[in-house]
């Protein structure tokens, strides 16, 4: 590996402990203006200073993010599909010239193992693992799981693996009961994804899990973004993830910031 490419995935995986705090905004690829990311700007800003990286489109980080933001770029360069047609259809949607123009960390994919599109998608991931070998930018692979597919360590160590053996640098996927094999069997860091909001507690017990069963971290969305308190949630999940917090202990954290932002409000 050379060392633009090391040095990328050093952006990503803090050196120090070897995990990853990623916040996840990309989902209007797709979804269009979901809850909590109507306003990109309005919802990404007070959450940068939490975040070791950011994965998003090149749409909403021209426009939402500050270039002078020091915050490590993850591109979302997979899409071309929407939630009203089959959204295994994808394909690459950015060039390699502009992920470089953009100063990107890392280019994200979306893989549908299983899915019609199964096999477009995983020749996409080939295709751009070929193109960011080029030019040092490592590729993270999204095992996005289609409407049939059951959210098993059995279908998601299938799809990890696939997605390491093509040459993916970091693979997501979700949380999943005997989430350790999935780990176990993929040859490249695992991050997992938040999924659907569900109470705090609940999330916070997912980053905690994953983080135990050998997950370098996560690539949260939803669960920050529209929590009643996203600052608080991203920072509770920060401290699991860098700080291995218990969750009752990040729970605490995520409260007190929700209880700063009712009296900030009541102030005003
Ligand atoms: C969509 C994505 C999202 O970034 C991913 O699902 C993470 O967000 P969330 O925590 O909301 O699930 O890759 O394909």
């Amino acid at each position: 590996m050379d060392w633009g490419m090391k040095n990328r995935l050093a952006r990503i995986i803090q050196p120090g402990d070897g995990r990853a705090v990623m916040l996840a905004v990309d989902h209007g690829y797709f979804l269009g203006p979901t809850s909590g990311l109507e306003e990109p700007r309005k919802a990404i800003e007070p959450l940068l200073p939490y975040a070791d990286s950011i994965m998003l489109t090149r749409g909403v980080l021209r426009t939402s993010v500050d270039p002078g933001s020091n915050v490590p770029v993850v591109l979302r360069v997979s899409g071309g599909t929407s939630i009203l047609k089959e959204l295994s259809n994808e394909d690459i949607t950015v060039s390699i010239e502009d992920a470089v123009r953009l100063n990107v960390s890392a280019m994200a994919l979306s893989i549908f193992v299983g899915s019609e599109f199964e096999k477009q998608t995983l020749v996409s991931l080939a295709r751009l693992v070929d193109e960011g070998e080029k030019h040092g930018i490592p590729v993270l692979a999204v095992t996005a799981v289609g409407k049939d597919m059951a959210r098993d360590a059995r279908y998601l160590g299938l799809s990890c693996r696939i997605a390491a053996e093509l040459g993916a640098h970091i693979v997501k996927t979700y949380y999943c009961e005997e989430f350790k094999s999935v780990v176990q069997s993929c040859p490249v860091p695992v991050i997992i994804a938040g999924g659907k909001k569900t109470p705090e507690m609940e999330a916070l017990e997912l980053a905690f899990n994953a983080a135990q069963r050998g997950a370098v971290g996560v690539d949260m969305g939803r669960n920050i973004f529209q929590s009643d308190c996203p600052v608080g949630m991203i920072r509770a999940v920060r401290a699991i993830v860098h700080e291995k917090t218990s969750v009752k202990e990040a729970y605490k954290i995520y409260e007190s910031a929700k209880g700063g932002k009712a009296r900030r409000a009541a102030q005003n």
